[in-house]
């Protein structure tokens, strides 16, 4: 019996030795915050925002405490969809600056560990992309088959009616080659064909070109429409007028996707320092987000999570929801949460009251901040910044440097830094007015010790210093109430944390259950909203409206 013992003992430590350790990887526990350059910081007064005002900036962004920092487009565009309409991939469009100009910004951002991430706009190219152009010049030149063409019943009857996701159908008719070609977003913004060989190479190339010039990987954007059905059935439920597309069957997480990501992956797995891919993954459920890993974890590292993000009201049991099958769903991939970004209102505004709203942006701060995983921010953010009204938005006029107007310009206002002209982002005129809080700054919020910059700033030390908040495990919890979420962060070493979020404008009393063996011993406050000292002496706690706690052992 005692051999049998020590014989179990042996092949079971063996097992385990012989078991990957868990590696720890930069991106595991990353915060990376996404620039809108254009509305970031102007150096050289045209009114727009450049890389060299990121640059300006860094030591700003290594005093928050980020990891990466993501720049949406700044290549040549036409700027039909500012800058997710590339008219040359390779290159920096002049408002924006030089490719000389982006060297520096990584050597700069590099210096204080800062990595930088771009936008990779896989998907389509803008239509004045020379790649375009030869395809829709005949239906003979060697780039013919580099778009999605179709020759639908002639000019008078496309292919198929699917709805674009700019609204109107995704079609559009080319006199010259007497085709249709097939667009999910704007007709400016042709699909590529990514069942092209050569397409694929192409883009492949653009990945190196910035891989080599230091970048650490891509935001990759729209990545559900890479391809089609090919049968392109006609659409069993076509939206309502007026209505985008939505992810459907036939135009959004075809199997071929992960091919592609799997083949790009492979590109950046020949580079040093662990480059990623964060994609912009919309999917209808956890099982598709789990996919978007790849099955044996070689595709993408940080896939977001829109389940999560796409939550607009303050519903403790729903985040839990989500956030446990993050947990618990994705196969042991790094969880991406986010709330805000330049698509969408901010969450300043989504889950703000208007009475208490810096308590429920502490709130939703912490929300984010104390998962594990990766946690993306939007500029701006961090001051509780918001967002312009449509109404406001609409009475702005149209200039050459906003040729047109977007609905989402109200989350892409300047960055307000300080009490001066133009809150310090530009000398110049800015391309888009400030947003009517530009009274709030990072001047101002810097020296507030209880602003929301300082809260910030202080969640982000944490997931850097403390142990369980940087990278200890999940642990599901239950509140006994269902206006609280509570959920506890713990390492092997049995160091706790343990965060507990009141989501309504009522004091509420928690009772935490569904610990793994005792209720740890709770010797401090590690961050609170309302400030207090005093950690919870018990699992019977009282939270003050939109309360947040946040203690360690
Ligand atoms: C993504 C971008 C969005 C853009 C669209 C088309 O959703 O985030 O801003 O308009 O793709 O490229």
């Amino acid at each position: 019996m005692k051999r049998t013992g020590l014989l179990v003992f042996l092949c079971l430590s063996s097992a385990v030795a012989a078991a990957p350790t868990r590696v720890e990887r930069w991106y595991d526990h990353a915060v990376i915050y996404e620039i809108y350059p254009r509305s970031f910081e102007d150096t050289n007064g045209d009114g727009i925002g450049d890389l060299n005002g990121i640059t300006r900036r860094l030591d700003y962004l290594k005093g928050l405490g980020v990891d990466a920092i993501w720049v949406t487009p700044f290549f040549p565009s036409p700027n039909k969809d500012f800058g997710y309409d590339i008219s040359d991939y390779e290159n920096v469009a002049r408002e924006y600056g030089t490719l000389a100009d982006w060297d520096r910004l990584v050597a700069e951002a590099n210096k204080r560990g800062i990595r930088v991430l771009i936008d990779f706009v896989l998907n389509h190219t803008s239509d004045q992309h020379p790649w375009f152009k030869e395809s829709r010049s005949s239906r003979t030149n060697p780039k013919q088959d580099w778009y999605v063409w179709r020759d639908g019943g002639g000019p008078d009857k496309p292919p198929t009616h699917w709805t674009s996701i700019f609204h109107g159908i995704t079609w559009t008719w080319d006199p010259r080659r007497k085709q249709w070609y097939y667009h999910i977003f704007l007709p400016e913004q042709p699909d590529l064909n990514w069942n092209n060989q050569q397409v694929r190479n192409a883009m492949y190339d653009v990945a190196r070109f910035w891989l080599k010039r230091g970048a650490s990987g891509f935001r990759l954007d729209a990545t559900p429409y890479l391809f089609e059905d090919p049968a392109f059935p006609e659409d069993p439920h076509p939206p309502k007028p007026g209505q985008g597309a939505a992810l459907e069957p036939y135009n959004a997480g075809l199997a071929k996707g992960s091919e592609v990501l799997r083949e790009l992956r492979a590109v950046l797995n020949q580079f040093p320092g662990d480059p990623v891919l964060v994609g912009e993954s919309l999917t209808a459920n956890i099982q598709s987000l789990a996919r978007l890993y790849g099955t044996k974890q070689d595709e993408m590292q940080l896939p977001m999570d829109f389940l999560f993000a796409n939550l607009k009201t303050l519903d403790a049991a729903q985040f839990k929801k989500q956030v446990d099958a993050a947990e618990s769903e994705l196969g042991g991939g790094t969880p991406v949460f986010l709330l805000s970004n330049h698509d969408r209102v901010r969450a300043w505004d989504t889950f703000g009251d208007k009475k208490h709203n810096e308590q429920i942006a502490k709130l939703t701060a912490a929300l984010t901040l104390s998962q594990r995983g990766a946690v993306l921010l939007y500029y701006g953010e961090e001051i509780g910044m918001s967002t312009m009204p449509p109404s406001e938005l609409k009475t702005i006029p149209l200039t050459a440097k906003r040729p047109q107007a977007d609905a989402r310009d109200g989350e892409r206002t300047p960055m307000q830094w300080d009490a001066g002209k133009n809150a310090g982002f530009t000398t110049g005129s800015p391309w888009l007015p400030l947003a009517k809080d530009a009274k709030v700054n990072v001047a101002g919020e810097e020296k507030n010790p209880n602003s929301m910059y300082h809260w910030y700033a202080a969640l982000l030390k944490l997931r850097h210093e403390n142990a369980a908040f940087r990278d200890g495990d999940y642990v599901p919890l239950q509140s006994g109430n269902p206006k609280v979420f509570v959920f506890g962060r713990r390492t092997e070493r049995n160091e706790w944390a343990l965060i507990a979020l009141n989501m309504s404008d009522a004091a509420q009393k928690t009772t935490v259950s569904g610990m793994p063996g005792e209720f740890p011993k709770l010797s401090r406050v590690l961050l609170a909203s309302p400030a207090t000292a005093n950690p919870p002496a018990s699992r019977e706690f009282e939270l003050a409206p939109f309360g947040v706690m946040i203690a360690g052992s």
